[in-house]
């Protein structure tokens, strides 16, 4: 089966041919490749104050991806959307159900809001539900408001014995007090870039905030990675936008791209994500081979 394309180079003609040749060779490449484990936990924030750019996509599929390779995964929804929440099945809405907005203003403990993803053995959640619109509001005057998150996930690793590969924190698309939670607990910040028009802008001011962060709050944070979503290799469009970011980015753009992937925007409305609900998709392989990336550069440096 591995190789039931790989010898038809004719095929390359076909772009549909040539897609399902690249697909066969991928999944060798993934069958064959081993996940590093990293030494301790890597916390990381995906963060672009840009909507619509791949963050929740990337943060759940990333999740998934490394979770099936028997990673220890945590995803922290910290968008009032929920997005993150739905696709990996964890009912969101409802604004009773202990969420990340109770652990930012309430000081729940981090083991009452926690939902293990039902398709995803070693995959966690602490779910957002829309109070969290209202979180800056209510932290307002609050002394220690740039921390909440980053306190509770200290308190719930020292004291409840768990041990994450990976803590993933899904930002919501603006800079506010929900994003700089997440930029003080993190230590890593991943960008995700749709390749279109006017990509780049906005890269300027996130830089900024970062350094201010940085400066301020967290002086272990860093934009580590740089990852390129929604690409579409017929476009020229799309080949400039990597090249740009690659300027822009040069030791953190990822060589993989995620490429605009049918089954990958289908997924969420199944409360999947696309490395569960069509494993052989192309999305899935990109987003696999991501998670590949960035364990490598983890260890790598
Ligand atoms: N690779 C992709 N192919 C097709 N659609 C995508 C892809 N990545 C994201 N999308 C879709 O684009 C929209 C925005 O993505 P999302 O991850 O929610 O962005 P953000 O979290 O930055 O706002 C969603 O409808 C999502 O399903
Ligand atoms: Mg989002």
């Amino acid at each position: 089966m591995a190789t039931e394309f790989a010898n038809f180079d004719f095929w390359d003609d076909s772009p549909i041919a040539a897609q399902l040749v690249d697909d066969v060779r991928t999944r060798n490449r993934l069958e064959r490749s081993v996940f590093p484990r990293p030494r301790s936990a890597r916390l990381i924030s995906v963060t672009n104050q840009k909507g619509g750019v791949g963050k929740t996509t990337t943060v759940v599929n990333l999740a998934a991806s490394l979770s099936t390779e028997g990673m220890k995964v945590l995803v922290v929804d910290l968008d009032p959307q929920g997005n993150a929440s739905t696709a990996l099945s964890i009912p969101h809405g409802d604004a009773r159900k202990p969420s990340s907005y109770d652990v930012l203003v309430n000081d729940l403990p981090i083991c009452a809001c926690i939902k293990q993803s039902p398709k995803l053995e070693l995959l966690s959640v602490i779910p957002s539900t829309i109070e969290l619109a209202s979180a800056d509001l209510h932290l307002a005057g609050v002394e220690d408001k740039e921390f909440r998150i980053k306190r509770a996930l200290d308190k719930h690793l020292a004291t409840e014995g768990v041990h994450y590969d990976y803590v993933f924190f899904d930002c919501p698309p603006s800079m506010g007090l929900l994003v700089v939670n997440a930029l003080t607990a993190a230590n890593e910040i991943l960008v995700t870039i749709q390749a279109e028009y006017y990509a780049l802008e906005g890269l300027a001011l996130l830089n900024d905030t970062v350094r201010l962060v940085k400066e301020q709050y967290n002086p272990s944070l860093e934009i580590t990675s740089a990852l390129v979503t929604m690409y579409d290799s017929r476009t020229n469009l799309s080949v400039e936008v990597f090249s740009e970011v690659k300027n822009f980015f040069p030791n953190q753009i990822f060589n993989t791209v995620i490429p605009r992937n049918v089954q990958v925007s289908e997924a969420p409305s199944h409360q999947e994500t696309v490395i569960t609900y069509d494993p052989r998709s192309t999305g899935s392989l990109a987003y696999r081979e991501a998670a590949l990336e960035l364990a490598k550069r983890g260890v790598d440096g």
